[in-house]
C-alpha cells in the first residue's frame, strides 16, 4: 500500500491556486491507488508549531541522559520523522511568501531535520536518510521567476525546497509553478489547466 503526504499552506483558502492544483493531485493518485492512504495536513489551518527551545537542548543530550521532559518535548519532531519515513510520496504545496515558502512550511521541515534520524555527519560529510521517496512540489507565485526573469535568483521557494529535501537524501523532486499569478492573472487559466495535465502526467508515471 502507497502512502502520500499532502502538506497545504496557503492562506487564500478554496481560491488558492496551490490548494486547487494539489487538491487535483490527491485526487488523481487516489484513483491511481485506491487503497493508497493520505496524510492530510493542513499546516496554515493546524500549524506544527515552531521548534521549541526545550526540543532543541534535549537533542544535544545524549539519548540515555533524555528525562521524561526531554522525550516529551522532542515527541513533535520524531512524530513528523515517523510520519515522513512512512510515505512514499510527498507532495508539497507552496504559496511564494516573501520569496520562500510560507513559514509553516518552514517550520514543518524544521521538524523533519533530525540529526541521527534524517541526516548525520560522517567521515565523508553529511548524510541524508530519507531515501525512496518522491516529492512534489506545487508553488504559486505571484510575480514571475522563470529563468529568464529578472527576479528568478529572488526565488527561494523552490530552490531552497530541494536544497533541503535533497539534503535529507530527498533528490527525486517534480516541481510545478504558477508565474505571475498576480500580475499576469490572464496566463493564470492557462497555467492552471498546463499544470492539471501535467499532475495527471505525473501521477500516472508513479
Ligand atoms: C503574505 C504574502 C506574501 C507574499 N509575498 C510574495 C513574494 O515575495 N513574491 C511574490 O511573487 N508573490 C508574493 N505574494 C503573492 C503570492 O505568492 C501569490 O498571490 C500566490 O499566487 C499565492 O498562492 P495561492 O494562490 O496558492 O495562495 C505574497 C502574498 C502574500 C499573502
Amino acid at each position: 500500500m502507497k502512502t502520500l503526504i499532502h502538506l497545504d499552506s496557503s492562506l487564500r483558502g478554496e481560491e488558492s491556486n496551490s490548494r486547487i492544483l494539489s487538491s487535483a493531485f490527491a485526487k488523481s493518485w487516489q484513483s491511481k491507488f485506491p487503497d493508497g492512504k493520505i496524510i492530510y495536513r493542513d499546516l496554515a489551518k493546524n500549524p506544527i508549531g515552531h521548534l521549541t527551545s526545550e526540543a532543541v537542548q534535549a537533542s544535544y543530550k545524549p539519548v540515555e541522559q533524555r528525562t521524561p521532559a526531554d522525550i516529551a518535548a522532542l515527541k513533535p519532531l520524531h512524530d513528523a520523522v515517523d510520519e515522513l519515513m512512512s510515505a512514499d510520496h510527498i507532495l508539497i504545496a507552496a504559496p511564494m511568501y516573501n520569496f520562500t515558502v510560507p513559514s509553516s512550511i518552514k517550520a514543518w521541515v524544521d521538524h523533519i531535520v533530525v540529526d541521527g534520524r534524517t541526516f548525520s555527519f560522517g567521515a565523508n560529510g553529511p548524510e541524508g536518510y530519507v531515501k525512496g521517496k518522491k516529492v512534489f512540489i506545487i508553488s504559486s507565485h505571484g510575480g514571475s521567476y522563470t529563468p529568464d526573469s529578472p527576479w528568478a535568483a529572488m526565488n527561494m521557494l523552490t530552490p531552497w525546497l530541494r536544497n533541503i529535501l535533497g539534503f535529507l537524501g530527498m533528490t527525486d523532486v517534480e516541481s510545478i509553478s504558477i508565474e505571475g499569478a498576480d500580475f499576469a492573472k490572464d496566463q493564470v487559466a492557462q497555467q492552471m489547466n498546463a499544470s492539471r495535465e501535467k499532475i495527471t502526467q505525473l501521477v500516472a508515471e508513479l
